[in-house]
């Protein structure tokens, strides 16, 4: 059995295995090196070959279980032929959203403009080195890509004042996202993807009276189509208001804890196996900070089935080097 299987299917408390949001990415040299010479992002999470060597780069480095796929959430509007576009120093921008032209696509259409996303994930999962460990798939909730979708950028920047004056439109969306999102688990799985992960990364935008709508229910509708599958399933609603009510509800296989949760507060509140926390900036200070931090949740998760992970993606100024010494150190604990 697999690492992330052992702790999130057998509740395994004795192994401690260990991945990183964003391993593939901007704080390795090697991925730099790639990446300048495509600046089309999206163009590079559809070059099979390229993809899949950059999602293999950092577990040649470091003894990570599992590698997820190099990919971008935003693949799945790009899909829907939503025009996306990552700008240097900004981050994605999408072209307005039409819902005419978006409710006329079909899952032929959608599974060939992103089709080399799956090449990829097959080219991983038949790696050798993935061998007894975990390829992950993964999706944004309905939530987050919806927030992208209408907003056309990151709500960090600006969060359109009339998000929710046009109902109509948006349980429309919603409704497209579910089908179009369950087509792109599937897809997934069936290439070699062995667990999902889905993350919420705008769950926090909400206030309580609207979780249900918003992501309870999408949610809770995807967690049940990949549970029917056979794959775990893991869930980031990072910021959520109320992460015990939204396990309680939504019930994934395990769930993903963001670096503003209190670790002690989510062992006594959360009943299914947990994973992440540590804040990313963490890997910025020292080795001893890093080990003082890294054994804090190690310590608190002892008698609890806990993946190892950050709070949120490893930030691009990160030194590889500490990455190592984290890697290393969980697996000697
Ligand atoms: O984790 C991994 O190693 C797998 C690859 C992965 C990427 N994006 C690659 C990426 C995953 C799992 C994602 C998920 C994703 N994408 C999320 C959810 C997680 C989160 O961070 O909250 C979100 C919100 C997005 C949308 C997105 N993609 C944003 C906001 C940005 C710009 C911010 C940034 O870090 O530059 C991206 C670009 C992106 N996606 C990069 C990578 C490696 C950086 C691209 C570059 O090299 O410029």
């Amino acid at each position: 059995m697999t690492p992330l299987h052992q702790v999130i299917t057998n509740k395994d408390t004795k192994i401690k295995p260990i991945w990183i949001m964003r391993q593939a990415g901007r704080y390795l040299p090697e991925f730099r090196k790639i990446r300048k010479l495509n600046p089309d992002f999206i163009k590079l999470c559809l070059n099979e070959d390229l993809s899949s060597e950059i999602t293999l780069q950092p577990l040649r480095r470091f003894n990570l279980d599992a590698a997820i796929i190099f990919s971008d959430i935003l693949m799945l509007p790009y899909g829907l032929n939503q025009k996306v576009e990552f700008k240097k120093n900004f981050g994605p921008i999408l072209g307005q959203i039409n819902i005419n032209e978006i409710s006329k696509i079909n899952e032929t259409d959608f599974v060939e403009k992103i089709f080399p996303v799956y090449k990829a994930l097959r080219k991983v999962s038949n790696n050798q080195i993935t061998k007894n460990k975990n390829t992950i798939g993964f999706v944004g909730a309905p939530w987050t890509l919806l927030v992208y979708m209408i907003n056309q950028q990151s709500p960090k920047k600006d969060l359109k004042q009339d998000f929710f004056n046009d109902n109509n439109l948006i349980k429309k969306i919603l409704s497209i996202l579910e089908k179009f999102l369950k087509i792109h688990i599937k897809n997934q799985i069936d290439n070699g993807a062995n667990v999902i992960q889905i993350f919420d990364s705008w769950a926090g935008l909400l206030e309580e009276k609207d979780l249900s709508d918003y992501i309870y229910f999408p949610t809770l509708n995807l967690v049940n189509y990949v549970k029917s599958l056979n794959i775990p399933v893991i869930c980031f609603p990072r910021e959520i208001k109320n992460y015990k009510e939204f396990c309680e509800i939504v019930k994934p296989d395990a769930v993903s804890i963001d670096y503003n949760i209190d670790p002690k507060t989510a062992l006594n509140h959360i009943k299914i196996p947990i994973q992440g926390g540590l804040d990313p900036k963490v890997l910025l200070t020292d080795r001893e900070t890093l080990k003082k931090e890294t054994i804090k949740y190690l310590d608190i998760f002892k008698d609890h089935p806990y993946i190892f992970n950050l709070g949120h993606g490893v930030l691009p100024e990160t030194n590889p080097e500490m990455v190592q010494y984290l890697v290393q150190m969980v697996k000697d604990y």
